[in-house]
């Protein structure tokens, strides 16, 4: 799949997303980057990025289990029902990786149980009504601080929802939990580059582009 420079047009992210209040700026906490990538300065869990051009895997992972209470907890704030549940779902990405596509930043992808298809990715042919996947994000800055990103769901809708989006309902809800738009519904305009985009993934693969081969879950069962 040949996607990247399809993607070089005017499709942008309007938004920087919000801050989630990690970080003092203190020189103290960026000393000594050797030691550790993240470098804790609270037990509660406020922290500073060291060296955030250089993230592993593993240190993009901690950075995410550090923040996912508080980035469920905005979303919970938007009415959509599966930004909240999401947490508990499957979730298909070994790591959180960055997504050029979703404003460079590192994302997650979640199923739900109609979605669980998805464990076969290019394979996975297309999916019921109900089925819901989600993606979640966060930045990291240049300084190190950390921000929440949106959160992108596509939600398989009854046939006849909308022919061009092969009925997927597209909705992204902002950092601060409200909503951007949602296909069909408020802000559906918005969400159009969602739709126009993921259509080069093509009809064989529903629209879906899956997470990249590098950093799929290898399921055992
Ligand atoms: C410029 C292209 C592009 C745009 C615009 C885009 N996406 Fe995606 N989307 C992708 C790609 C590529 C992937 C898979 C790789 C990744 O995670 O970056 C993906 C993955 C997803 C997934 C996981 C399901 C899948 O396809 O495997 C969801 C959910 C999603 N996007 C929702 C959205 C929503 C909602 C919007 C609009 C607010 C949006 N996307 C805009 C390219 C795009």
């Amino acid at each position: 799949m040949l996607v990247a420079p399809l993607f070089a047009g005017p499709v942008a992210f309007p938004f920087a997303g919000a801050p989630l209040g990690f970080g003092d700026g203190t020189a103290a906490a960026q000393t000594d980057a050797a030691q550790s990538e993240i470098s804790p300065q609270k037990p509660t869990g406020h922290f500073r990025v060291q060296r955030p051009a250089g993230l592993t895997g593993a240190d993009a992972l901690t950075i995410y289990n550090r923040i996912l209470d508080d980035m469920v907890a905005v979303s919970r704030l938007s009415s959509y029902p599966a930004a909240e549940a999401y947490r508990y779902w499957r979730r298909y990405n070994t790591v959180p990786y960055r997504s050029a596509q979703h404003g460079e930043r590192y994302v997650n992808n979640y199923a739900n149980a109609k979605a669980g298809a998805y464990r076969h990715f290019e394979a996975a042919g297309e999916m019921p009504v109900g089925a819901v996947l989600i993606k979640d994000s966060f930045a990291v800055t240049k300084r190190g601080d950390v921000f929440s990103g949106p959160l992108f769901v596509m939600e398989k809708m009854p046939t006849g929802f909308n022919i061009v989006s092969r009925d997927w309902r597209y909705v992204m809800v902002m950092p601060d939990g409200s909503l951007f738009g949602a296909t069909n519904g408020e802000g559906s305009e918005r969400v159009e580059f969602c739709i126009t985009c993921h259509k080069l993934a093509g009809f064989e693969n529903d629209d879906l582009f899956y997470v990249p081969e590098k950093y799929r879950v290898r399921f055992l069962n």
